[in-house]
């Protein structure tokens, strides 16, 4: 077993205080509105892996393939020493790229930062067991605030895969990708996952599962403000609702009171009303194209050097080299 540690950036305070900071500016909006991280608790985090293999969520078997078939020359190409993965969850798919890594002989350091405490901890030992000797850092923190205190050694590969640069909306991902150029050195690589634009019912099935598991994860976000701001939601009342913005290429998630509510947030001294149907926003998967993946990266310090595609042009990963701004 390699040496496993773990540095908490957000302890249990800081998610109450972010968490009431959110519900006072989101549930006060018109419309209203929540911010994806607070889906993933243990539960949220647990419902998210089911998402990953039902028969509707194409985004995990198409990446998990391009990775299959690309890792080996990620480590040729990169020769990294650290594999830093962001908003790592299981880290499953990114054992095909340690895999890689270790057999090309680079690999000294694994570092990984997510929000889910509960999801981190077990990645992180399962990481220890497989890769002994390397050592493993894990980061209990939120990749839009803190990148900067990041653990690793220069000869770095960034990892942010699962499309989940999507939930970032254009300015906050013009941030987030500046962030990582920042902490990186030149010569140092990114490698990005991004869903891509295609027929939209393909889209939105894999948002709106027959199972309806992705339903329960978004109504999750009413349990997390339930149990952790003392709020009394009824999670039954609210609609799942996933749809296809075709102006701004995304895929959006809302929540839809299926009948007049007054929700008591008294933790933030709030009663919120809803009326019958309203929607509240809590989350956007943005699909992308490829010139503007390039295009964004490029904005941010970064030349694209690979474009790779699964079989069916439905996921890509783009492999980018940090250069001067
Ligand atoms: N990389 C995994 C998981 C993708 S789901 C995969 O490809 O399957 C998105 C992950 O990002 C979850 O594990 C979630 O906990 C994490 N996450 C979401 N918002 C985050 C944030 N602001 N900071 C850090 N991690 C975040
Ligand atoms: N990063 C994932 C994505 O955008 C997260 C995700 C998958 C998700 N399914 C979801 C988030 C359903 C909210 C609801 O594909």
């Amino acid at each position: 077993m390699s040496e496993v540690d773990l540095t908490v950036h957000l302890t249990p305070d800081d998610i109450v205080r972010g968490l009431r900071s959110d519900a006072r500016t989101g549930l006060t909006a018109t419309p209203k509105s929540l911010p994806p991280k607070w889906f993933y608790d243990a539960r949220g985090s647990e419902l998210f892996e089911r998402i990953t293999r039902l028969p509707e969520y194409y985004p995990t078997r198409a990446e998990r393939e391009i990775l299959a078939a690309r890792s080996a020359e990620i480590a040729s190409v990169t020769d990294a020493t650290t594999l830093v993965e962001l908003g790592s969850g299981s880290s499953e798919k990114t054992r095909l790229l340690l895999n890689a890594l270790r057999h090309h002989g680079s690999l000294r350091e694994i570092v990984t930062l997510d929000v889910s405490e509960s999801a981190l901890r077990d990645a992180a030992a399962v990481l220890g067991a497989a890769y002994d000797p390397v050592s493993v850092h894990g980061v209990v923190g939120d990749f839009t605030q803190h990148l900067a205190l990041l653990p690793g050694s220069p000869g770095r590969l960034v990892a942010f895969l699962g499309g989940t640069i999507g939930n970032l909306v254009p300015a906050e991902r013009a941030k987030f990708l500046s962030g990582v150029r920042d902490v990186l050195d030149e010569g140092e690589w990114l490698l990005l996952g991004t869903d891509l634009v295609k027929d939209p019912s393909v889209l939105v099935q894999a948002y709106d599962d027959a199972a309806g598991v992705t339903a329960e994860f978004n109504r999750n976000v009413l349990h997390v403000l339930n149990r952790e701001l003392s709020a009394d939601f009824d999670p039954a009342a609210f609609d799942h609702v996933a749809l296809w913005d075709h102006e701004e290429e995304w895929i959006e998630m809302r929540l839809r009171a299926t009948r007049p509510m007054e929700v008591h947030v008294p933790v933030v001294g709030l009663t919120v009303s809803f009326v019958e149907g309203e929607e509240m926003r809590t989350e956007v998967s943005a699909k992308f194209r490829d010139e503007r993946v390039t295009a964004e990266l490029a904005d941010a310090g970064f030349d694209l050097k690979h474009w790779w595609t699964d079989g069916e042009s439905r996921f890509g990963v783009s492999l980018s080299q940090a250069v001067p701004r």
